[in-house]
């Protein structure tokens, strides 16, 4: 487990709301938010699908549909500058080069007609004054460094004639290629079989160390989570309902929504079927509860209360944090065993 450290946070994401118009109305997809990621750290980000994890990167990147989804309020500060002071000009320099991203799907991010070695050289000329013959000599190497053998041959092929695993590699591959000091992993591998999965994560961690990259991971799946990350933030419906250390995570769940998630978690001597999922959905944008926990209506504990007062995120113990109202500590209610 990482030790704390006083180095200022690489990244700083204060009360950030990004909304979406839909019909002419603003809904916020993320809603308040705020977390750290210090340098060299890897912070996880899970919750069900729809809580506004990939819409929380979109906007740290300043990637937003244009016209559809804009920060509403909030910051995110990167290296001390707030990216909202940044022009697109400035923000290019830095996307790719000090911060990247690689997603759940790579052959929706590479480009099926031009090569492998074409579509990374174009990270390495965004970025560096390079000639071609370099260009390759590099990506030869960084295909060789995401554990792709015979790069010499691959960086003339083209993405439908690699596999999954080796599809991400390459994303890898390019994310890496500017050394950026903050990567992050939207789903990196969600889509490939449980062997290539275990690899790529390897591969991530090898990285992450070897060029003291921070990390934010996002992912549906906690055992990815317990293998990798120092911290977690769990978001639910825009909101994060708790962030704490990965061990206190696993050991010392706060959050309802939490435990329920944990008690999702396959377990080996459990049938297929029987596998859990928390009853009911998130709520859509449209309709998610104006005031009180946005949890409450899936949650066992919920109380009357739960739909009257709006909980905050507060430290119910050293670094741990929760936003539910049985830990609140004014709040007259015992603690969730
Ligand atoms: N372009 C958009 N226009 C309108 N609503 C959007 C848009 N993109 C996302 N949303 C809404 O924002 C909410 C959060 O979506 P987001 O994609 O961030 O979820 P997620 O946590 O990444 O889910 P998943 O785990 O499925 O990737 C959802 O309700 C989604 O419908
Ligand atoms: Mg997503």
């Amino acid at each position: 487990m990482q030790q704390p450290n006083n180095e200022a946070p690489l990244l700083e994401v204060k009360g950030l709301k990004t909304g979406f118009n839909i019909d002419g109305e603003i809904y916020h997809a993320v809603d308040g938010v705020s977390f750290k990621v210090n340098p060299r750290q890897i912070v996880g980000i899970v919750g069900e699908s729809g809580c506004g994890k990939s819409v929380m990167s979109m906007s740290v990147m300043k990637l937003l549909p244009v016209g559809i989804g804009e920060i509403t309020d909030g910051e995110v500060v990167f290296q001390g500058s707030n990216i909202e002071n940044l022009s697109e000009a400035q923000m290019n320099k830095i996307r790719g080069k000090d911060i990247s991203m690689i997603f759940q799907e790579p052959m929706t991010a590479l480009n099926p007609v031009f090569t492998i070695g074409f579509q990374l050289s174009e990270v390495l000329f965004n970025h560096f004054d390079i000639s071609k013959q370099d260009a390759r000599e590099r990506c030869i190497t960084l295909l060789k460094s995401v554990g792709i053998s015979r790069p010499e041959k691959i960086v003339d092929e083209y993405p439908h004639q690699l596999s999954g695993g080796m599809r991400q590699r390459v994303m890898i591959a390019m994310a890496i290629a500017c050394q950026p000091k903050l990567l992050i992993a939207d789903e990196p591998t969600t889509a490939l079989d449980v062997t290539v999965q275990a690899q790529i994560l390897d591969l991530l961690k090898e990285i992450q160390e070897k060029n003291d990259m921070s990390v934010i991971l996002i992912t549906h799946d906690l055992g990815v989570v317990a293998e990798m990350c120092d911290e977690v933030i769990v978001m639910y419906a825009g909101k994060i309902v708790e962030r704490t250390d990965v061990d206190s995570l696993f050991y010392n769940p706060k959050h309802p929504y939490t435990k329920m998630l944990l008690d999702s978690i396959p377990k080996l001597d459990v049938e297929e079927e029987a596998l859990g999922s928390i009853d009911g959905i998130v709520p859509s944008l449209k309709n998610m509860p104006k005031v009180g926990c946005r949890f409450a209506d899936r949650c066992p504990m919920a109380t009357d209360d739960c739909r009257r007062i709006t909980p905050e995120l507060a430290e119910v113990e050293n670094g741990h944090e929760v936003s539910c109202l049985l830990y609140k500590t004014s709040y007259p209610l015992e603690e969730v065993k």
